[in-house]
């Protein structure tokens, strides 16, 4: 068994003075050998670690933890069995995934940092410690998967919701639910689901929002953080908790109405609307003017045919625009 609490670790090395090897060795009654191999999954993971001769190791930066108490104080529902904690996980929605069958509607998991981080299309989703919210909530539709469309957007809407609590600049959505401050994301979703014998299904949704990110060339597109847009410090256990309540209150309306409560509000931060984008579908990519999503959340595109405009719908794909 581990002996070494990584997150009581992570309190110690929060102090603004130096602790040194011997000292954690002695707390966690390890060897140094021991320590060392922690401290370098906490590094591994992100977690940005001083450490000078014969002084001994602290954060680069005070890392604010996941607290249940504080959670517990914010969440409108604060049940146990509704809420992980997860330190370092793989990803988030593949923790619900696996437990999927014992969770209840609104569960939701949070973890401190992702080994395997995945975004949409495929890509990584780079998830170092602390740095940003990494969330997944589960939530069944009776009706099964006809009964989604339009969920991703709703729950874009709802993301942007909470976000613009924390920012002065203005937050804009880019089809179908990507969440950009000033032009530049911010905060993505991705949606799994998966279907059941009796006809219902399940959906797992997950979001990363960027809190206070590191530097790094890992983000493949123009990205920024709520820290860079919002003058004073931020709480991510205040944030963390108004997604969760704001997720569980949406999904909600979702289930009995629809796309429908969330279609104005989405149109009114379309990040692309009445612009010239591309739509890259796999190897293909069409041309067109972006105007909105229809009731059913596919994106409405104007193409030139042969001398005429004609609006066509699509429901995959992602926006190319130079620069965004
Ligand atoms: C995207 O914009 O590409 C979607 C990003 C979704 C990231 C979140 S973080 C929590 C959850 N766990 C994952 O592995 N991915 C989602």
């Amino acid at each position: 068994m581990n002996k070494v609490d990584l997150h009581r670790m992570v309190g110690l090395l929060s102090s603004d003075s130096f602790t040194s090897g011997e000292e954690l060795a002695s707390h966690f009654g390890v060897s140094r050998a021991a320590i060392a191999k922690q401290l370098k999954v906490l590094q591994d993971s992100g977690l940005e670690i001083f450490s000078v001769n014969r002084r001994g190791y602290k954060l680069k930066e005070a890392v604010e933890l996941y607290d249940q108490a504080k959670l517990n104080k914010s969440l409108s529902d604060p049940s146990t069995d509704l809420l992980d904690i997860l330190f370092i996980t793989d990803s988030t929605n593949d923790y619900i995934k696996e437990n999927a069958n014992t969770l209840g509607d609104g569960f939701v998991c949070i973890a401190e940092a992702q080994r395997q981080g995945r975004g949409r299309q495929g890509r990584e989703w780079f998830s170092p410690f602390g740095a940003s919210i990494y969330l997944s909530m589960k939530w069944g539709f009776p009706l099964g998967f006809q009964s989604l469309s339009g969920l991703s957007l709703a729950v874009g809407v709802c993301a942007s919701r909470v976000i613009s609590k924390w920012v002065e600049e203005e937050v804009t959505l880019k089809w179908p639910n990507d969440i950009y401050i000033a032009g530049k994301k911010a905060a993505g979703v991705l949606i799994e689901v998966s279907g059941n014998s009796d006809g219902s299904c399940d959906a797992i949704i997950g979001i990363g929002v960027n809190l206070h990110m590191p530097d790094t060339n890992d983000i493949d597109q123009p990205w920024t953080d709520l820290a860079k847009h919002t003058p004073g410090a931020i709480s991510k256990n205040l944030v963390v908790a108004a997604l969760i309540n704001e997720l569980r209150v949406a999904l909600t309306e979702f289930s009995h109405n629809g796309l429908a409560t969330f279609m104005e509000e989405w149109q009114e931060q379309d990040h692309f609307k009445d612009q010239n984008i591309t739509l890259i579908l796999g190897k293909n990519q069409v041309t067109g003017v972006a105007r909105g999503i229809s009731t059913s959340g596919a994106l409405l595109v104007d193409i030139e045919d042969e001398g005429k405009t004609v609006r066509k719908e699509f429901f995959g794909g992602e926006i190319s625009v130079r620069g965004a």
